[in-house]
């Protein structure tokens, strides 16, 4: 008698937010597949729970994963999340586990600098404040000072972390708007990168006292917690404009407040926040401020694209290979 063998089992994966479904097809081909198509945010307990048997999870930032969550998954070996930033990840741990992180760089680049842009000419514009005025029916005659905000062309910009985005923000306000860039880094960047952005290197504090608009382009860390509160912000120019598109807690938010009603802060832009999605309300009573729920990456082909690396790289690490964009070591 020939004794039959059990098919190989299929690795699972848990895809925890709804992505387009034509990109999750190769994973659905080669995997068993665990979708969510009511879109509901899993709560820390829910995750685990859902997560508990799965080999790869596909993650977005809305997603925790902790040594709790890892704790409940023994099966687990690959975690890609769609995103660039990968703040909501404890990578230590996943690495004492041996789980392979993965995120997204490079694809969202472009759309994001582009954002970062919009989001300073919108601030410093007063676009937020003036359509709100407008649409409430409030606007009854031209008058020269309605909503005069301050110019971007001509002007210096500090950029906060140049990474990537912050790189290709600096190329655009150089090139497009004639601004002087400065930017702070922990380190300078190459000579040929700094050349290529057309931008030259300050301390953090040289950057607030000579810019008339800083944008924050740098990663989430516990050392970059309120990098920006009352005491930079009394630092930065009078009617300086500030812009994020990092992540919310960079800033402290009672203090940016504070700044634009007093009036020493022109006008903020910001597309992230802490307590996402329900901004602290002393925002949403600051004037001049420009505020967007975190779409800095999202226009279609780029949200596309980010689903599209985390599809890759699942591919890759749960058929063996190597992950195609694991996260940065620690310092690197
Ligand atoms: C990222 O990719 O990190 C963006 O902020 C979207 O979350």
């Amino acid at each position: 008698m020939t004794k039959t063998q059990d098919p190989p089992q299929r690795a699972r994966v848990l895809v925890a937010r709804r992505l387009f479904d034509d990109v999750l097809e190769p994973l659905r081909q080669s995997f068993e597949l665990h979708c969510n198509p009511d879109d509901a945010i899993a709560s820390p307990a829910q995750l685990r729970a859902l997560a508990a048997d799965q080999d790869g999870l596909l993650i977005t930032a809305t997603e925790r994963i902790d040594e709790a969550l890892l704790d409940a998954c023994p099966r687990l070996r690959v975690v890609a999340t769609m995103t660039v930033g990968f703040d909501h990840i404890d990578v230590d741990a996943c690495a004492r586990r041996g789980v392979v992180v993965t995120h997204a760089p490079d694809v969202l680049t472009e759309t994001t600098a582009d954002f970062g842009m919009a989001l300073l000419l919108g601030a410093a514009r007063q676009l937020g404040d003036a359509q709100t005025y407008l649409r409430a029916g409030r606007w009854t005659r031209w008058s020269a000072d309605l909503f005069a905000g301050s110019d971007v062309h001509g002007t210096t910009l500090g950029i906060v972390g140049m990474g990537r985005i912050g790189r290709a923000v600096a190329r655009r306000a150089a090139l497009g708007f004639g601004m002087r860039v400065l930017y702070h880094n922990r380190r300078p960047l190459d000579a040929a990168l700094e050349r290529e952005s057309g931008a030259s290197w300050r301390s953090l504090d040289e950057l607030l006292q000579q810019s008339d608009h800083v944008l924050l382009a740098l990663p989430y860390s516990d050392a970059a917690r309120h990098v920006i509160g009352a005491p930079q912000l009394a630092r930065m120019r009078r009617g300086a404009t500030l812009v994020n598109i990092g992540r919310g807690g960079l800033v402290d938010e009672p203090a940016l407040a504070a700044a634009l009603h007093s009036g020493h802060l022109g006008a903020a832009g910001l597309d992230v926040f802490e307590g996402e999605p329900v901004p602290n309300p002393v925002l949403l009573q600051a004037p001049r401020l420009l505020i967007t729920p975190h779409i800095a990456s999202a226009s279609l082909p780029t949200r596309r694209a980010m689903a599209r690396v985390a599809v890759d790289n699942l591919l890759a690490v749960l058929r063996g290979a190597a992950p195609l964009t694991p996260v940065p070591a620690a310092n690197a």
